[in-house]
């Protein structure tokens, strides 16, 4: 059974309760590092508990919502093994999973309505990496430039 890790800050707390009750409905698995209401927190401390929880193995993937999906993702790709993808629309959702295996989905609570991070979250979830070559040497180049820093 996978199981994913799923976080938020106050301006995501929307997307996050939305998308909660999807994974609920389609009894996916998933682990809750908050924050729990609208009252103002900071981003990167749910961006670090996220992505720990997907590089050490305990969580699949993961889905971060922050007010524009870009500081929770600036966040999550400074932890090491960590892909983090900001999108908006569901091709870049999709594409992110097939080209770049991104680990993380990012989304914006003052972007995308409730609905649409309900069906970007459902793309990233339900799509494969192609595991083609190119991309495995794409993905491979940025482990290297990460370990070179
Ligand atoms: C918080 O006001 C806001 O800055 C944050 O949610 C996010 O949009 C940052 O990128």
């Amino acid at each position: 059974m996978r199981m994913i890790a799923i976080g938020c800050d106050h301006g995501g707390f929307i997307l996050k309760t939305a998308v909660i009750e999807y994974l609920k409905d389609n009894n996916i698995e998933f682990k809750d590092f908050g924050t729990y209401s609208d009252e103002s927190v900071d981003y990167a401390v749910y961006a670090e508990l996220v992505a720990r929880a997907v590089v050490s193995g305990e969580c699949e993937c993961g889905l971060l919502f922050c007010g524009t999906g870009v500081g929770i993702s600036i966040a999550a790709n400074k932890v090491k093994g960590i892909r983090a993808a900001c999108c908006s629309d569901a091709f870049s959702a999709e594409m992110t999973r097939r080209h770049n295996d991104a680990n993380i989905l990012c989304l914006g609570g003052r972007v995308v309505t409730p609905e649409k991070a309900v069906e970007l979250c459902k793309i990233f979830l339900n799509t494969p990496f192609s595991n083609e070559e190119r991309h495995i040497r794409r993905i491979t180049q940025i482990t290297d430039l990460e370990n070179r820093f």
